[in-house]
């Protein structure tokens, strides 16, 4: 076979079968599903502890359940749910290059004026064996986040304590209301 044939070949098999429009909406529903799911577990979680216990104590919701909620939904569903940070406190929370470039994306869009709430990435990438859907969605910092993220040096003393030991390589403090904390991914395997 010629070798510009070969290549048509590749690229017909890359690019054949693009996805329906109905196909998008229903992988788009799924991720927002199970960010909507791992957002309101968390948040309840966190909110409670910090009320009940104080913030000291609400650590250990972050450090223990947080990780829990995101691998039992992503067994439950069979997507791949995480949480991004581009200053990552857990250090599994490192961003891989394409989930940077969207955090990036995310930050370029919050200065030019959109709301963090609303700022959410697609895309369909494909592989010649498989393809996955992508799909990414802001945290915004807001006030009950800066007892643990906030100015490093206005953090309680036994909070900057416990994250020191706990995470030797923290950089998620410094933040301020409004700002982007990071960010839910998902990733769905598609045939
Ligand atoms: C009680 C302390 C505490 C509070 C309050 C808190 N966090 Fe965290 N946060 C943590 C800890 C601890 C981790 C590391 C969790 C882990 O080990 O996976 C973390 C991790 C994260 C991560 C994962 C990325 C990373 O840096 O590892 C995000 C995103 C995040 N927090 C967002 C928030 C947001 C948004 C709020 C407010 C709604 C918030 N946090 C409130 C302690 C806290």
């Amino acid at each position: 076979m010629q070798t510009s044939l070969r290549i048509l070949c590749l690229f017909a098999l890359c690019c054949v079968s693009p996805l329906k429009a109905s196909e998008h909406s229903e992988h788009l529903q799924a991720s927002q599903a199970v960010v909507q799911a791992f957002a309101q577990q968390l948040m309840t979680q966190l909110q409670t502890a910090v009320q009940s216990q104080g913030p000291v104590q609400a650590i250990e919701i972050c450090h223990t359940q947080a990780p829990k909620i995101a691998q039992a939904l992503s067994e439950e569903t069979g997507l791949l749910v995480t949480r991004v940070s581009l200053k990552p406190r857990n250090p599994d929370s490192v961003p891989r290059p394409w989930q940077q470039a969207v955090l990036k994306d995310f930050e370029a869009r919050l200065a030019a004026g959109e709301n963090p709430q609303d700022l959410e990435y697609t895309k369909l990438r494909r592989h010649l064996w498989r393809s996955e859907f992508r799909y990414m969605k802001a945290i915004p910092t807001i006030g009950l986040c800066l007892n643990c993220h906030g100015s490093a040096a206005d953090l309680a003393p036994e909070i900057s304590e416990i994250l020191a030991t706990l995470y030797p390589a923290d950089q998620a403090v410094d933040y301020t209301e409004g700002q982007i904390r990071g960010a839910f991914s998902v990733v769905q395997r598609i045939r």
